[in-house]
């Protein structure tokens, strides 16, 4: 069985207006310009981790829909801080090949998809409610033979960066204790963070490490502490899912046109 190719989107921070700007940023040019060289892997699977729309508007996901679906493939979904639930839930769980916040097959691997959306957060902190805990616990009871992906939109390890830090995945204890019982467990990928991040984490001794990765926004990025290539270029992530449980990633940046309206 060949690797299955899964592509990361996050933080697409999509405006009703498509003209309009996000801190000097156009989200909708930008994200053009990175599908563009998504459908270029022809990837099996286009894993969507949150802040899909900036300020949870239908046009915004309208957009989204049209604009993602022309990749081709299955699209796996879950929400970020930005995002209105219930709206999002409406406009793409109905979408042929459009699937949000349950289990799905990746070839010889499984995703879970996780809501860590706080509602009333402060200042875009997450949270896993006690339903989403026991969810994912029986989903990893029910099958352990199979080499299994996490994704949430908030981080769930520190980042290094001051105020990014203080809005992570409040009870990110919870989530690594249940990750530690079982050993199929083999990579967490999130959002939120803005910027490139890997770390691999033993949590259990004698098992194998689960590798953690963030991902770079589609628009608008964050400086991480060690300065990496092309820093400010809008990403993606990629990643190769191998059938003997092994996986490789990296993040591709895109040079975008900024194109001004006004
Ligand atoms: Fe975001």
């Amino acid at each position: 069985m060949t690797a299955f190719t899964l592509i990361q989107i996050t933080d697409t921070h999509l405006l009703a207006d498509p003209t309009a700007q996000l801190l000097g940023c156009n989200p909708w040019q930008t994200l053009q310009d990175c599908l563009r060289q998504v459908a270029l892997h022809q990837p099996d699977g286009v894993l969507l981790t949150g802040d899909l729309a900036d300020q949870g508007e239908p046009a915004a996901y309208d957009a989204l829909v049209a604009a993602v679906s022309t990749i081709g493939c299955p699209i796996y979904w879950l929400p970020g801080n930005h995002d209105d639930v219930a709206q999002l839930q409406a406009q793409v769980g109905a979408q042929p090949q459009w699937y949000g916040l349950q289990a799905v097959d990746l070839g010889a691997w499984r995703l879970l998809l996780l809501n860590s959306v706080l509602p009333q957060a402060k200042w875009g902190e997450g949270y896993l409610a006690a339903d989403q805990l026991y969810w994912l616990r029986q989903e990893l009871a029910n099958c352990r033979d199979r080499p299994t992906l996490v994704a949430l939109h908030h981080h769930p390890v520190p980042t290094g960066i001051d105020w990014v830090d203080q809005m992570p995945v409040q009870n990110a204890v919870d989530l690594l204790a249940i990750l530690a019982d079982f050993a199929q467990v083999r990579v967490v990928v999130f959002g939120h963070i803005h910027h490139e991040l890997e770390e691999e984490r033993l949590l259990t001794p004698g098992a194998a490490p689960i590798s953690f990765y963030g991902c770079p926004s589609t628009c608008l990025q964050v400086s991480p502490p060690q300065p990496v290539p092309n820093v400010d270029l809008p990403g993606f992530r990629l990643l190769y899912l191998n059938a003997d449980w092994s996986h490789q990633t990296h993040v591709q940046r895109v040079q975008t046109q900024v194109v001004a309206y006004d």
